[in-house]
């Protein structure tokens, strides 16, 4: 068999192991010949490719990013665009594809599956936000990288009396947030599953510092506040019609300041968050899923994405995982609430 690769999206932790996992065992177990599409759907839209072999695949299990490239190309946006995919893939002769990604990319290939075309998913983001998988790849370094940060800026907030607000990914899903809070022993996390009244953060601040601490907030990007407590502005809209978030931890830095009178700091981490080397943790589950990626292509399967659930890694159906997103649970987020204030 020819088969196709890409990496759409935000680029994460891990995504170099998928594709030398699938093309390790691809080429060593079953035979199969690679094809590596450039830049996410960008690479089947317009028939850019690369070589993928075994030689191309050394030595990048810990190395971060793709070797792919990756990019928010929308096909679905463009007029024929799955016709053009699928006349691509023939003239390159590939029989099936294996999409890493979130959920946009992912939705692309539901409807490619749909059109007949034979296609796999893998589930990958860091803000862990994907249906019908327990994990995804690139969220435990996302994390990590998130707490190594809270647990240097305890020391600054701590040594200057201040408020230090430390914003981190999350459109939709607080998962990034709750998960490094928790970790990184925050005062207050704030999520977009929950809209958050300002006054009782105010609280939270104050009665920290009356206890002799500085408070540590951590905020995900597309945190909002309670109907008609504070404005936020609006950003630009992506291919995917997402907007392009940031700001919010400059809001709280003014308003936490002149409400409560105390000094407060953002800090804004950005894409730092993606960046680098994936966990072990990461790289054995971003591992696992190429493997079992590849087995699915190899059995002639099509329409699946490989999932974590429990320690085994299944097969889900690619619509049951992009129908809709994983938000974080309101009892989870209670059992943070403990340690507010
Ligand atoms: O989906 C992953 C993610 O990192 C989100 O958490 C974030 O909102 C978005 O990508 C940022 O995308 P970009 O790098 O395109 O600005």
């Amino acid at each position: 068999m020819r088969i196709g690769v890409l990496t759409g999206g935000g680029d994460c932790p891990g995504l170099n192991a998928v594709i030398r996992a699938v093309v390790r065992k691809g080429v060593e177990v079953y035979g199969h010949e690679f094809v590596g599409f450039r830049d996410g759907w960008k690479g089947p839209l317009q028939g850019v490719t690369m070589e993928l072999g075994v030689p191309q695949v050394r030595g990048i299990l810990p190395r971060g990013g793709t070797i792919l490239g990756s990019s928010r190309t929308n096909p679905l946006k463009v007029e024929g665009g799955i016709n053009r995919i699928g006349e691509n893939l023939a003239a390159r002769g590939v029989d099936a594809l294996i999409a890493i990604g979130g959920e946009d990319t992912l939705g692309v290939a539901t409807q490619l599956a749909a059109a007949g075309l034979t296609v796999v998913g893998v589930p990958k983001t860091i803000d862990n936000d994907l249906n019908a998988t327990d994990y995804t790849f690139g969220f435990d370094t996302a994390v990590q990288i998130a707490v190594d940060a809270i647990d240097r800026l305890h020391t600054t907030a701590e040594s200057h009396h201040r408020a230090l607000i430390v914003e981190v990914m999350g459109r939709h899903a607080g998962w990034i947030a709750l998960h490094s809070g928790l970790a990184g022993g925050a005062n207050v996390i704030l999520i977009p599953e929950r809209p958050f009244e300002i006054d009782k953060v105010c609280e939270y601040v104050t009665a920290r510092f009356e206890r002799h601490y500085a408070p540590i907030i951590v905020v995900a990007e597309g945190a909002q506040p309670a109907a008609g407590t504070m404005a936020l502005q609006a950003g630009e809209l992506d291919a995917f019609g997402h907007v392009r978030l940031g700001g919010i931890g400059q809001v709280l830095e003014r308003e936490i300041e002149q409400r409560t009178g105390f000094e407060s700091r953002q800090t804004v981490l950005g894409h730092v968050q993606r960046g680098g080397t994936p966990t072990a943790f990461d790289r054995i589950l971003a591992t696992r899923f190429g493997l079992h990626a590849i087995d699915a292509v190899h059995e002639g399967v099509s329409g699946v994405m490989v999932a974590l659930q429990g320690t085994s890694i299944v097969r889900v159906p690619l619509e049951q995982a992009t129908a809709e997103l994983k938000t974080v649970p309101l009892e989870r987020y209670a059992e943070a609430e403990v340690f507010f204030g």
